[in-house]
């Protein structure tokens, strides 16, 4: 599961569409977490796609990941600022690869 103390274990090293990325990052193999709000861990995502279909304000976004060893396409949360906190991505996700820090 993604690791809920990633802001003090990990370092933010990039920023993608507007988002923080936390490493480590190695592409194509280790890609890091994108986000902070909505966190995703892509080295955990197997694009399983619940969180795209369920999110109510459709926060995340497919990105392809050519050469990543669980998947080649991670949800990504583009529009994390529009978050409610309803936590159904974090319920859905069957590799429990989400983080929403609802405060
Ligand atoms: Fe979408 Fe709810 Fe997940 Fe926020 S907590 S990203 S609103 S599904
Ligand atoms: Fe990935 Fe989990 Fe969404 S596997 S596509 S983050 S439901
Ligand atoms: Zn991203």
């Amino acid at each position: 599961a993604i690791d809920p103390q990633f802001h003090e274990n990990r370092d933010q090293i990039d920023e993608h569409e507007g988002h923080t990325v936390w490493g480590p990052v190695d592409e194509p193999e280790e890609l890091g977490i994108h986000g902070t709000h909505v966190a995703v861990d892509f080295d955990l995502c197997i694009a399983d796609g619940a969180c795209l279909e369920d999110c109510p304000v459709d926060v995340f976004e497919w990105v392809e990941t050519p050469g990543h060893p669980e998947s080649e396409e991670k949800a990504d949360p583009a529009n994390e600022a529009q978050c409610i906190d309803c936590m159904l991505c974090v319920d859905v996700c069957p590799v429990d690869a989400i983080d929403v820090d609802a405060g």
